[in-house]
C-alpha cells in the first residue's frame, strides 16, 4: 500500500465554520493573537486565555467535518494515511481518520503548568481558573503557542520522508517549522496543494496547484491519484 501523508491547516475547516487565522486580518476573534495565543499572554492574563480557548472550544463542540475531511479519511480505503495537521480541532478524527498527528496541540485537552507530561482529556468545553493537574497545579490548554516548541515536530519529519504522496491543504505555510515540511518530500515523489488563494511555493518537480477549496480540491487529488498512483 502507498503512503500519503495529508499536511492541513485552518482552510480543511473552513467548509465546517471555523474562521481561519490570517484571513480575519491579523486578529484573532478580535483578539491581538500573542494576547491569547503565547507564554506571555497567559502570564499576563490567565482569564482571558482560557475564556478565548473555552469559546474555541464550544465552536469545535458544533462543528462537523466537511467532504475534505471526510475524502482524507476515505482515503484509507486504498492507501496508509498519516494526517498531520496544524489545526486543534478534532475534526479529521471526527471524519474517521485514524491517525491524525497535531502539531499545535488539541483544544480538547488540558495539560499541567508544572508538568508537561501531565496531559489530560476534556469531555466539555470548559477550563477555569481553580482546575488543576494531579500535583496541585493550574491547568492550561494543550496547545502549542508562539514561541513554544513543537514536541511533535520530529514524527511529523519522519512521516513525510517516507510519504509516496503528500498533500497540502488549507494552510497559508506562513508558519514554521510546519510550513518546512514541504522540503522532506522526495523530489520524485507527487506533492499536491488545494488552497483556493493559492500561498506563494519554490516551484519544484511534482508539484501540481490545485486551485480551490478542501472538498472540490480533495475531490480532484483523490481523482487523480487513484487513477494514477493505486
Ligand atoms: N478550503 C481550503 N483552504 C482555504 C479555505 C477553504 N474553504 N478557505 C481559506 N483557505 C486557505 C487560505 O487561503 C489560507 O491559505 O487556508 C489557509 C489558511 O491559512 P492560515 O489562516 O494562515 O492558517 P494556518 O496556515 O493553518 O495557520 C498556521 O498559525 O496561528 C497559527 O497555530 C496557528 O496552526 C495555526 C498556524
Amino acid at each position: 500500500m502507498k503512503k500519503i501523508v495529508v499536511l492541513s491547516g485552518a482552510g480543511v475547516s473552513a467548509e465546517s465554520g471555523i474562521k481561519t487565522f490570517r484571513d480575519s486580518g491579523g486578529l484573532w476573534e478580535g483578539h491581538d493573537v500573542m494576547d491569547v495565543a503565547s507564554p506571555e499572554g497567559w502570564a499576563k492574563d490567565r482569564e482571558l486565555v482560557l475564556n478565548f480557548y473555552n469559546e474555541r472550544r464550544k465552536n469545535a463542540l458544533s462543528a462537523s467535518p466537511n467532504k475534505g475531511h471526510q475524502i482524507i479519511a476515505e482515503l484509507e480505503n486504498q492507501f496508509k494515511v498519516t494526517v498531520i495537521t496544524q489545526n486543534v480541532d478534532n475534526l479529521h478524527e471526527k471524519a474517521g481518520s485514524s491517525n491524525v498527528i497535531h502539531l499545535h496541540g488539541e483544544l480538547f485537552k488540558s495539560r499541567s503548568t508544572v508538568d508537561p507530561n501531565l496531559i489530560y482529556d476534556m469531555d466539555g468545553w470548559e477550563l477555569n481558573i481553580g482546575d488543576k493537574c494531579e500535583k496541585g497545579s493550574q491547568l492550561r490548554p494543550h496547545i502549542v503557542w508562539f514561541g513554544e516548541m513543537v514536541p511533535m515536530m520530529e514524527v511529523a519529519v519522519e512521516e513525510t520522508l517516507s510519504a509516496d504522496i503528500f498533500i497540502v491543504i488549507g494552510t497559508s505555510l506562513q508558519v514554521y517549522p510546519a510550513a518546512g515540511l514541504l522540503e522532506y518530500v522526495k523530489e520524485s515523489n507527487p506533492k499536491f496543494i488545494i488552497d483556493p488563494n493559492m500561498p506563494e511555493v519554490f516551484p519544484r518537480p511534482n508539484l501540481f496547484l490545485i486551485e480551490e477549496v478542501g472538498s472540490a480540491g480533495m475531490k480532484k487529488v483523490r481523482e487523480i491519484i487513484l487513477k494514477e498512483y493505486v
